[in-house]
């Protein structure tokens, strides 16, 4: 059977949708040439891709599709102001209260953004000379990345400036050089006090609810993940996001992300950081 390119792409592009929301723009043809490519890798089928597409659709090679069709990019303190607001005004307000901080990060990618809010909270922590009780979870739809961060070991590059400079690595991290045929390469490891404070699962924005309880969260990060979906579909998420931040809790969203219809319930205290000032529905 004859197709062309575009029937490849125009078909990727309504199962990725259905399956986690995303909506990919009609420039993107190389990037999804090379996605399929990754799933034909990663799922070692070998016959026709649109044979492939189709057992996707009635349910087998998910996992893979939806892994290959993610884009996965984070860093350390990304965006570090926000992680600055973490440090100087909400934990210190939070902490004064005495009650579990709950933190939530809704993309957290290969695990680099939510082990940067723990790190922020055990600095405070350490500011404030009291022992705060508190958790990160952190969710993703791609169960690839989702194990990187539980196994949460890194390349570390000293010229990569990662860390600010409130935060020293081996405070969080052991040290590890590695040889292989590149040369040397240090590699860096979340040491057990960092990584009890996380939990790591599984989770689609796209879902109709989320499992978690309504006010649950002290904090909730959505950064950066946002601008794979429709306006429509953001307000969505974010919908369901506020409803898990309590009143007096703070939204942080990514650069170029913004409350949409939560604009009138929310007080702005910072470059998109958002105060929830009442409920919205
Ligand atoms: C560009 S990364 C952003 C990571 C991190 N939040 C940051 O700002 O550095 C976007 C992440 O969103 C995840 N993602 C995409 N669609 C999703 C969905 N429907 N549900 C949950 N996570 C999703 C991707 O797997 C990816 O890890």
């Amino acid at each position: 059977m004859k197709y062309t390119t575009d029937d490849v792409h125009n078909r990727v592009k309504k199962i990725l949708y259905g399956l986690t929301g995303i909506t990919l723009a009609d420039n993107k043809d190389i990037m999804i040439s090379n996605r399929i490519d990754k799933l034909k890798r990663d799922s070692k089928y070998k016959g026709d891709i649109m044979d492939l597409l189709h057992l996707v659709e009635e349910g087998s090679y998910v996992t893979e599709f939806i892994n290959s069709f993610t884009t996965n990019k984070t860093h350390f303190f990304r965006e570090d102001f926000h992680f600055l607001d973490l440090k100087n005004r909400a934990i210190p307000q939070l902490a004064k209260s005495g009650n579990k901080i709950n933190m939530y990060c809704s993309a957290s990618s290969t695990g680099e953004e939510p082990y940067s809010m723990a790190m922020t909270l055990l600095e405070v922590q350490d500011e404030i000379g009291k022992k705060l009780n508190a958790s990160v979870i952190a969710t993703d739809i791609d169960t690839n990345v989702l194990q990187y961060a539980a196994n949460g070991v890194y390349r570390y590059s000293k010229s990569s400036k990662e860390f600010p400079e409130w935060i020293k690595p081996s405070k969080y991290f052991k040290r590890r050089i590695e040889k292989n045929l590149a040369g040397e390469e240090i590699l860096i490891k979340v040491k057990d006090e960092l990584k009890k404070m996380l939990t790591f699962q599984v989770m689609n924005l796209n879902d109709n609810t989320y499992p978690f309880s309504k006010n649950q969260f002290d904090i909730v990060f959505c950064r950066n993940v946002l601008i794979y979906f429709s306006a429509e579909d953001q307000n969505k998420i974010l919908k369901k996001l506020f409803s898990h931040l309590k009143i007096g809790g703070t939204l942080y969203l990514g650069h170029s992300e913004n409350p949409q219809d939560l604009v009138n319930y929310v007080k702005r205290v910072g470059q998109n950081i958002f105060i929830k000032e009442k409920e919205a529905f």
